[in-house]
């Protein structure tokens, strides 16, 4: 059997960082969906052709799109791998169709840890953060600078600034959030899944967090 645990938290919560962070302490794999759909858009893929406006606009992607990817995924991993899903489901019916897809690939959901930091915080770490285009390594120009400004420790590419991250993005990013995603909480609670983290630490405190509850 394959264990999935879901990362939940609004953009800028620092899903990514934490599953990041953990996944190599406890052999689990990072599985971000909105990685995979920047990779397809810069390789120009049909789904990376679909995604590109919904992404540029800071919409979600139509769920077809991700269910193809997430069954995919799940076909091609092994037996005992854990992965950290960051960033799908991303509404009730992704949720939902979550548990068919794990059920068809030899998955189950063991648990959802939701990041929970207040608005002000993820405005903080969004308008901070800074991305390599080439290795995906992340950076925050206050919390996490790479060592020689503006560029990747990891790979020595130049940093850039997500697409998404403009401020009137951020924005309708934050709305689609708290209509379309803060449900999935309701769903997990209700499956008695949901593990709640106070996610407004330092990046390694928030990490301490994520190892000591998966
Ligand atoms: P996605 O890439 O998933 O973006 P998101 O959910 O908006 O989340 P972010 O990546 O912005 O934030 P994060 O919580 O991972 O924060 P991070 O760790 O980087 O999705 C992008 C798009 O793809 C979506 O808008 C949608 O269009 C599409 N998509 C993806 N999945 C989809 C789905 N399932 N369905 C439909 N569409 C989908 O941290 C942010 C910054 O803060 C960084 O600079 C970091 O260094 C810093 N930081 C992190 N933690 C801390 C800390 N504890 N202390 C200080 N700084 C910190």
């Amino acid at each position: 059997m394959k264990r999935i645990i879901v990362f939940l938290g609004a953009p800028g919560a620092g899903k990514g960082t934490a599953a990041a962070a953990v996944a190599p302490k406890v052999g689990a794999r990072h599985v971000s969906t909105g990685a995979m759909l920047r990779d397809a858009v810069a390789r120009g893929t049909p789904a990376g052709l679909e995604a590109k406006s919904y992404m540029d606009a800071g919409g979600l992607v139509p769920d077809a799109v991700l269910y193809r990817m997430v069954s995919e995924l799940l076909a091609g991993e092994k037996d005992g791998a854990t992965l950290f899903f960051d960033g799908f489901p991303r509404n009730e019916a992704q949720a939902a169709e979550l548990e068919s897809l794990a059920a068809a690939g030899g998955a189950k959901v063991e648990s959802a840890i939701l990041l929970d930091v207040s608005r002000e915080t993820l405005l903080a770490r969004l308008g901070g953060r800074r991305v390599c285009p080439k290795c995906g390594a992340g950076y925050h120009v206050q919390s996490l600078p790479p060592k020689k400004d503006g560029i990747c420790d990891a790979c020595g590419a130049q940093l850039t600034i997500r697409a998404d991250d403009q401020p009137a993005t951020i924005a309708h990013r934050l709305e689609v959030y708290e209509s379309a995603t803060a449900p999935v909480i309701g769903f997990y609670e209700k499956a008695g899944t949901l593990r709640r983290i106070d996610a407004s630490g330092s990046a390694s405190e928030v990490a301490a967090l994520v190892q000591a509850a998966v």
